[in-house]
């Protein structure tokens, strides 16, 4: 199947599908997508009309995948730029009717443009928020129509259903947006920010090498009826973001929990039956996590850990299967770990027999309510 978007001819360039593709290719869309926003020497630059200076509130609205992007830069906003945030999903956000704060910036995120819940929910700031921002792929679409300010996530076309290289652009544009917000408001950036950002290329195609074994333990995770996926803090939302994508392709029962969370139901779910994928970089939750993970294990549970060399050594014992993933610094953590994220979901699907590129019930661009 050839696509034609834009009369440019848009092909699986021999990956068996669009995602795989998609996939394979986030080290190139990153790349393209820091070098449109930070120069050779590692300034970032924004376009012109946005200011962090004088907001004192941002609101993130998006839905789907998008929306998780939201929830991890929530995270990143708050704690780098110390900026109250509040992030919605865009069906509940636009019949709220929320009060709106003074000097409130408000960015709507989608990789289509064209979500007609996330547009009706720009339509309800328009008038009411300061500025208007939109994260979109598709320049033309009509979010960045009715924006005050687009950024571009210069991902590339994405084709296949489910979304990958963008939202990892996503997120990569959403951090560097949240340190520049850090340096307007006059706060220091942490520690090789933004310069590490860099790296980010390098570690996810040397994280994609991990294919071989995802594929291998997806055979069984194809048999479950129900997997659970747990992360902490900035990984929360990605633990969302794996039982999403792994519901969506596969078929599969999944949820994703908040590791502390656990305790306050979840854990009556927990037996030899169902797997459950821990995401652990080693930060300064990394502790609390594996805690969470033993009580599962205490409990029968089959884990499968995802964490760096060193976290496997700490932790790894009596885990049914540890994933290595590179190491690397804790705010760049979720945009590497949607990796593992996705290739388990991709994985699986195969293992089942489903449509990996157009799943069953399911539109790459919702424009209906
Ligand atoms: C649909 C797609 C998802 C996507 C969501 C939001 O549900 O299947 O992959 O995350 O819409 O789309 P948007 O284009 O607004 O990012």
């Amino acid at each position: 199947r050839k696509i034609v978007l834009e009369n440019a001819r848009v092909d699986k360039d021999g990956h068996k599908h669009f995602m795989a593709k998609e996939i394979a290719e986030q080290p190139v869309a990153i790349d393209r997508a820091l070098k449109a926003y930070m120069t050779d020497n590692a300034e970032i630059t924004l376009p012109e009309g946005l200011d962090f200076t004088k907001v004192e509130r941002l609101t993130m609205v998006a839905c789907g995948t998008a929306f998780y992007a939201c929830m991890v830069a929530k995270y990143w906003f708050e704690r780098i730029a110390r900026l109250p945030v509040e992030v919605d999903v865009a069906s509940e956000f636009r019949y709220r009717e929320p009060p709106v704060a003074p000097n409130t910036l408000a960015l709507f995120v989608s990789q289509s443009g064209e979500t007609a819940d996330t547009l009706a929910a720009l339509r309800y700031m328009d008038g009411k928020a300061d500025k208007i921002v939109g994260l979109v792929n598709v320049p033309e679409s009509s979010i960045a129509r009715e924006s005050d300010v687009i950024l571009p996530l210069h991902a590339g076309p994405e084709i296949s259903v489910a979304s990958t290289k963008a939202f990892t652009c996503q997120l990569s544009i959403l951090l560097l947006l949240a340190l520049r917000a850090a340096e307007q408001r006059g706060l220091p950036l942490p520690d090789g920010m933004p310069g590490d950002l860099r790296s980010l290329p390098g570690l996810i195609h040397q994280s994609l090498a991990g294919e071989k074994q995802i594929a291998a333990s997806a055979r069984s995770l194809a048999k479950a009826q129900d997997i659970i996926f747990l992360g902490r803090g900035q990984l929360y939302p990605l633990a969302l973001e794996g039982a999403l994508k792994l519901k969506e392709l596969s078929y599969i029962h999944a949820e994703g929990y908040a590791s502390g969370e656990l305790k306050h139901g979840p854990i009556a779910l927990i037996d030899e039956k169902v797997p459950v994928v821990v995401l652990a970089p080693r930060d300064e939750l990394f502790e609390k996590t594996v805690s969470n993970m033993q009580e599962v294990m205490a409990r029968g549970g089959k884990v499968i850990l995802v964490t760096d060399a060193e976290g496997a050594k700490i932790a790894g014992e009596g885990t049914h299967e540890v994933i290595i993933m590179p190491q690397i610094p804790d705010a760049l953590a979720p945009i590497l770990y949607a990796v593992p994220a996705q290739q388990i979901a991709y994985f699986t699907a195969i293992a089942k027999g489903t449509d990996v590129d157009q799943p069953r019930n399911l539109a790459k661009s919702v424009t209906v309510e």
